[in-house]
């Protein structure tokens, strides 16, 4: 692949709201984010994803969009996205946005619009349509955040889509003038010098035009699973022109230069698959270069955490793939539980040896690398609609997004007055100041990890070969022009000694616990790994 910033980087996945607070309203801001890029470039970040900073009534803060060409108030104003832009490329940093194409704010001009009555011009923007005869929603079809997907609307009396919540409706994709007001969004943004996007739950962008009834799901336990999994989604999302668009938005941006895009989906590998090939389809080899596209891999979040598992899993997603083809890895984000709660503290720095060691485009969850772990929101704090909506499932996405640990000081260091969401009460143990002076501390070990990958052709552009040692290790080489590396990961607690045949010698880079001799020469004839522990070697 010709774009060059992208082989190298390592990205961090900054929750704006929760990353630092500069105006001391308890909210984190674009302003804070400015004030931490040193901490960014000295971690050896060389991009960032920024949740979404628009005009919004964050009523899902912030992916329910009012304005697109506006930043939120509570975030600052353009000329501090400006200046963030400015100074972060200063930095040799790269911004990319989030891009929220299904579904705007209900408070969007055009949703008002499209409200105000049947015939509006504005109608078909979003997508309505009338009651069944016993005056019931269309069809069956149910929201991620629960319920119907179909919101009643007295005034015009129709329904119209929300795939999320009420105060989200879909946007009519099938409208040419919708789609073209949704690109004018992304040259704007794109004018303005940003590297690229995440795309938002782009598989919910088409929907079947038929509007049929989505089958039921055979294995679904009520009272036990997400409500939403009742029904096999097949034709709320995943529609066969959702490719071609990703497809066409990646043809549109590729007019400019070495712009990078990512698109969320919650998918199987020959999901994923489909992706890589809409887009190389109208990208034609000799065209491409200047972007860089790949559908995130969230697999990694929702593997349950056993060595074979994984190795089964990264093996097939890396054969899969064709040449130039970019993987990526993601161990958390703003929705999921945070790594260190899934598995622990100890297996969370054996995971980061992972995510940073493997071929592709790493994302780093905002407080991962110091060991941030969900924090159990009580009753009466709950923010997030989808706990509130289905609550004491688990569902609710506050406990992963609780303000960054800088410091010991009250509120972490985050803001000077109480925060939007509690602080962890692990703070004092877990912030960045105590952690960048512990020479050992799981903070330590991304740094190191991240200076090794920024200065590794081999980890940069190296092959991945695993290798087949045993149930509780996950083992791989990572081989490249200049040299081979061996990741030994022990995903048990019990100490384990292998025996690597083909290396008899190994030089220690890295091991999880940063008590091993940097470059000290290891037997890995008889390699003894603790409890717990990583390593990586060149051999
Ligand atoms: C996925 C985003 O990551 C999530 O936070 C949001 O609520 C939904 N899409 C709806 O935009």
């Amino acid at each position: 692949m010709q774009n060059s910033w992208i082989n190298s980087v390592v990205f961090y996945h900054i929750y704006p709201r929760s990353f630092k607070d500069s105006n001391s309203d308890g909210i984190g801001d674009l302003n804070g984010i400015i004030e931490k890029l040193d901490y960014l470039k000295d971690l050896g970040v060389g991009g960032i994803w920024l949740s979404p900073v628009y005009k919004s009534p964050m009523v899902d803060f912030g992916y329910d969009i009012s304005d697109y060409y506006v930043i939120d108030s509570i975030f600052g104003n353009l000329e501090d996205f400006k200046l963030l832009i400015g100074k972060a490329h200063q930095k040799n940093i790269k911004i990319i946005m989030d891009f929220v194409p299904n579904h705007t704010s209900d408070k969007h001009p055009l949703f008002l619009k499209s409200s105000a009555s049947k015939d509006s011009p504005w109608r078909d923007y979003y997508i309505w349509h009338e009651p069944k005869k016993n005056g019931h929603p269309p069809n069956n079809w149910l929201s991620v955040f629960g319920g119907s997907a179909w919101e009643w609307d007295k005034q015009t009396g129709e329904y119209y889509l929300h795939s999320f919540l009420k105060e989200q409706p879909d946007l009519n994709w099938r409208n040419p003038v919708v789609r073209k007001l949704m690109f004018q969004v992304l040259k704007f943004w794109l004018d303005l010098g940003v590297d690229g996007f995440r795309v938002d739950a782009i598989h919910h962008l088409y929907k079947d035009k038929l509007l049929r009834n989505n089958p039921k799901n055979p294995s679904f336990k009520p009272g036990k699973d997400d409500p939403f999994d009742e029904f096999t989604p097949l034709y709320i999302k995943w529609q066969p022109e959702m490719f071609e668009e990703t497809a066409n938005l990646c043809h549109f941006i590729n007019k400019y230069k070495d712009k990078f895009v990512v698109t969320e989906v919650y998918g199987e590998i020959y999901q994923l698959m489909k992706f890589y090939q809409a887009c190389s389809k109208k990208l034609p080899k000799k065209k491409q270069g200047c972007i860089a596209f790949c559908p995130f891999n969230l697999q990694l979040i929702s593997l349950p955490w056993k060595a074979s598992a994984y190795k089964t899993f990264i093996d097939e997603y890396d054969a899969t793939l064709c040449n130039g083809e970019l993987p990526n890895y993601v161990l958390g984000n703003h929705d999921r539980s945070r790594i260190a709660t899934r598995i622990g503290t100890l297996q969370a720095r054996v995971a980061a040896i992972m995510l940073l060691t493997l071929r592709g485009v790493p994302f780093i969850y905002y407080g991962d690398e110091i060991g941030m772990k969900d924090v159990t929101i009580p009753k009466k704090m709950v923010f997030d609609p989808f706990e509130k909506n289905i609550p004491g499932k688990g569902l609710g996405r506050d406990p992963e997004r609780t303000p960054m640990q800088w410091d010991n000081k009250p509120h972490a260091g985050f803001s000077k007055v109480t925060p939007w969401l509690p602080v962890s009460g692990d703070f004092k143990k877990f912030n960045v100041s105590s952690e960048l002076k512990d020479k050992k501390s799981i903070l330590s070990l991304y740094k190191k990890l991240i200076h090794l990958r920024n200065n590794s052709e081999v980890l940069q552009e190296g092959k991945y070969y695993s290798l087949p040692v045993s149930t509780d290790i996950f083992a791989y080489i990572r081989a490249g022009e200049t040299g081979k590396l061996l990741v030994v990961l022990n995903f048990s607690a019990k100490k384990q000694t292998i025996n690597f045949k083909n290396f008899a010698k190994g030089k220690m880079l890295i091991n999880s616990y940063l008590d091993t001799k940097h470059e000290k020469i290891v037997d890995l004839n008889k390699l003894i790994l603790q409890g717990n522990e990583g390593y990586v070697f060149a051999v």
